[in-house]
């Protein structure tokens, strides 16, 4: 039997931190109250202007392989997770490719919004277990600032830019443990960016949008649903999972999965206060963060799970 273990972890974050105050300044119409006590975040890192997913996901990357003794050469597959990729074409992942200086790897990107990076670690699990592939490094990575309305306060506050990266690697024990992943299309109108390309032009709304109430409830049902999901296909009590680490959106959803789950707090891992919601790049940039802390242990159980646009929600379970 053929298994997959993380072999490496690693994340980027653009220099430039903002605070709650610093979106003020930028003339947005909120205050420091309002966001903590909602949502949990105090900062996030916006990219420059012209840094793309590309480029944080290289240095994401670079750190997973370097963490996992591994060249870029010796990858085989390469996915990334994003919502903002570089280009309509060609995908995030075949430029990250050229900037790794890697030939010949199968490369694409999953397109699964905040669920992005769980998608993409569950396919990739898949292909090192078929056998067809040895090593792949699964990235999420974006620049949500790009499609933020800034004059949309109720919004333009959750979001953040990051990367982060996993080397998953074939192993002769587990590794991953158990994944679920689910999408249910008909709520596709409570989060998106309903724009789209034709005649050169951008056509419709290029902005995020959102129904923040409907996408609450709907987060916080899901993300209890599947954990226990995962938790059963892996014969594995949710009381025996060492570390949460799930979609960084809000504090409350993150709390409520918690309590769903028996969790004590102490055992979740949250970044939304320092990074707010970087989508498909949080739960990566998150495990690298408890790992590289010391928090997150060899052999410990390690549950991430997604929620985002679509609706698409997902977990997987590993013992890192
Ligand atoms: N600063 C100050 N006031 C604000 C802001 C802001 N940034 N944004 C909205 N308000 C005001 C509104 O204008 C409104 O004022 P009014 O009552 O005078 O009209 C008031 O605050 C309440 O607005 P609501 O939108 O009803 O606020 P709510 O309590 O629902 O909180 C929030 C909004 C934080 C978005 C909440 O619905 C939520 O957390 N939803 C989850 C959504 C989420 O996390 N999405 C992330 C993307 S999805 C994902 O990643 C899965």
């Amino acid at each position: 039997m053929i298994f997959a273990r993380v072999a490496g972890v690693g994340s980027y974050l653009p220099s430039n931190r903002v605070l709650n105050d610093d979106l003020i300044a930028r003339g947005v119409d909120t205050n420091d109250e309002w966001i903590v006590s909602r949502t949990g975040i105090k900062a996030r890192h916006l990219a420059e202007a012209g840094q793309t997913s590309s480029e944080l996901g290289l240095v994401a990357a670079q750190r997973a392989l370097e963490m996992a003794g591994a060249s870029a050469e010796q990858v085989d597959l390469i996915i990334v997770a994003t919502s903002t990729p570089d280009f309509v074409f060609p995908s995030t992942a075949c430029l990250l490719q050229a900037k790794l200086g890697n030939k010949g790897a199968t490369a694409f990107d999953v397109q699964a919004v905040c669920s992005g990076f769980v998608y993409a670690l569950t396919i990739a699990e898949k292909f090192i277990r078929s056998g067809s592939h040895r090593r792949a490094l699964v990235v999420g990575a974006e620049v949500f600032s790009r499609i933020l309305d800034w004059n949309d306060r109720g919004t333009c506050v959750l979001f953040g830019d990051g990367a982060g990266a996993v080397v998953l690697e074939a192993a002769e024990k587990p590794g991953i443990l158990a994944t679920a992943l689910h999408a249910d299309g008909a709520h596709h109108g409570i989060l998106s960016v309903p724009g789209n390309v034709c005649g050169g032009k951008v056509i419709g709304d290029p902005f995020l949008r959102m129904d923040g109430q409907a996408v609450f409830k709907f987060a916080v049902r899901v993300l209890a649903e599947v954990a226990h999901e995962c938790c059963d296909l892996a014969q594995v009590a949710p009381a025996a999972v060492d570390w949460l680490i799930p979609h960084q959106a809000n504090i409350r959803i993150i709390e409520a999965t918690a309590k769903k789950m028996g969790l004590p707090m102490d055992k979740v891992v949250v970044t939304v206060d320092q990074h707010g919601n970087t989508s498909a790049a949080s739960v990566p940039l998150a495990l690298d963060a408890a790992v590289r802390d010391g928090r997150i242990k060899r052999g410990q159980k390690v549950m991430l799970e997604g929620v985002g646009g679509g609706f698409t929600w997902g977990a997987v379970l590993l013992e890192f």
